[in-house]
């Protein structure tokens, strides 16, 4: 397979171990082992750790463990444990699901902008992409009739993300329902890439029911990465038919075999503690938002964005004429200070920000923008109308 370059894990990997303000990370501040064992009451937690220290380090359960798929299985309607496939992390489930379901000449209808992953891997399958923009003149909007215009016979499969990831838009439950009608009208299938499940605003519009709900013509992938804060899990899923899940398995069999043991009892131990976990990510988040609102107010001569509908995205747009690349260069290596390119997913002066950073450190990574923004204006960086 010949696939694009990853635009953006290319330029993360270039300076997020270099970086103290990392603004750009996609995901909530990770938790800890100690924080994770911490929901417990305090008289589990010694037996947990124990039952963990004890755990045999053997090849899993190659589906995942049934204590995983049960629980997950019992977040859908209609769903049982054959209908789960534990992966290593979104990234694999999404991978395994355009292998699976797509074969060189399908179309295939993707979100744009997106995670790159939802349009470069069908391309590279050899299927004819058409691309659904979401346009910042539209505030990032859905258009649900431009999706009924870009679909064809040949649509094999409509490749969705909600909360979306770079823009924080959403889709609801009303909308979902008429892409599962659009898709199963064509005889396709709805990819619904919800790595951002769970991650309503506080105080926002709640999040619609998953797409797997709808029926057997949707497919679901979740992660325990971005609600759970456990990307170092590498730990996702699949949600589908069952065929469609077994079919995933096997194909499943040439690349990771199985999720590592650990992580499976770690992401049990999460999802048990669901709860508590939403909890601490609504305390970040709504400490996050009320710092950015301050700064957006602040520096609204030279920026401005849409906040997120959800999930912990958005793109900052900027007024100065500098490419975002460029930008996000000068800001990393001189500021220390991580907001990735809008470039990355072809949006010129926009850089991506992220909402689920610890907040002392957002904090200070927006107070260092505002003083690179300044200091390239004192030096003569013109403005953009
Ligand atoms: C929309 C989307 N899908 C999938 C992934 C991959 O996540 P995971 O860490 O679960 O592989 C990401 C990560 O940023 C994402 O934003």
């Amino acid at each position: 397979m010949k696939i694009e370059t990853f635009a953006l894990e290319r330029w993360m990997t270039t300076w997020e171990t270099r970086v103290e303000f990392d603004i750009a990370e996609s995901g909530i501040y990770p938790m800890t082992v100690r924080e994770l064992l911490d929901l417990l009451p305090e008289d589990a937690r010694e037996g947990t750790l124990n039952r963990l220290l004890d755990m045999r380090l053997g090849y899993s359960e190659a589906p995942g463990s049934l204590e995983l798929r049960s629980l997950l299985a019992e977040t859908y309607r209609d769903t049982t444990p054959e209908n789960i496939l534990v992966t290593t992390g979104a990234i694999e489930a999404n991978f395994l699901a355009f292998n699976v379901l797509l074969d060189p000449g399908d179309h295939v209808v993707a979100v744009y902008p997106a995670y790159q992953q939802l349009y470069s891997v069908p391309r590279a399958i050899g299927c004819d992409v058409s691309l659904w923009r979401l346009r910042p003149e539209d505030n990032f909007r859905y258009d649900l009739d431009e999706l009924e215009r870009l679909v064809t016979p040949r649509t094999r499969l409509i490749v969705i993300n909600t909360p979306h990831n770079p823009t924080g838009a959403m889709l609801s439950a009303e909308e979902l329902q008429r892409i599962y009608a659009l898709a199963e009208s064509l005889g396709a299938t709805v990819l619904c890439d919800e790595a951002y499940r769970w991650l309503d605003l506080p105080g926002g519009t709640p999040l619609a029911p998953p797409m797997r709900d709808l029926g057997d013509s949707a497919v679901s992938v979740g992660t325990f990465s971005k609600p759970f804060g456990l990307p170092g899990l590498r730990t996702g899923w699949l949600a589908g038919p069952t065929d469609f899940i077994a079919k995933c398995w096997w194909m499943r069999d040439y690349l990771t075999l199985s999720p590592g043991k650990l992580n499976d009892a770690l992401a049990v131990l999460a999802l048990r503690n669901r709860a508590a976990i939403v909890e601490r990510t609504h305390r970040i988040v709504a400490a996050n938002l009320a710092t950015a609102e301050r700064w957006f107010a602040d520096n609204s001569a030279v920026a401005a964005w849409t906040p997120p509908r959800a999930g912990l995205l958005a793109l900052l747009h900027y007024q100065l004429d500098i490419p975002s690349q460029q930008l996000a260069d000068r800001l990393a290596g001189e500021y220390s200070v991580m907001l990735a390119p809008g470039s990355a997913f072809g949006y010129e002066h926009y850089l991506r920000i992220g909402i689920g950073q610890d907040p002392a450190v957002f904090a200070e990574g927006l107070a260092r923008t505002a003083a690179c923004f300044a200091d390239l204006q004192a030096a003569g960086t013109t403005w953009r109308s």
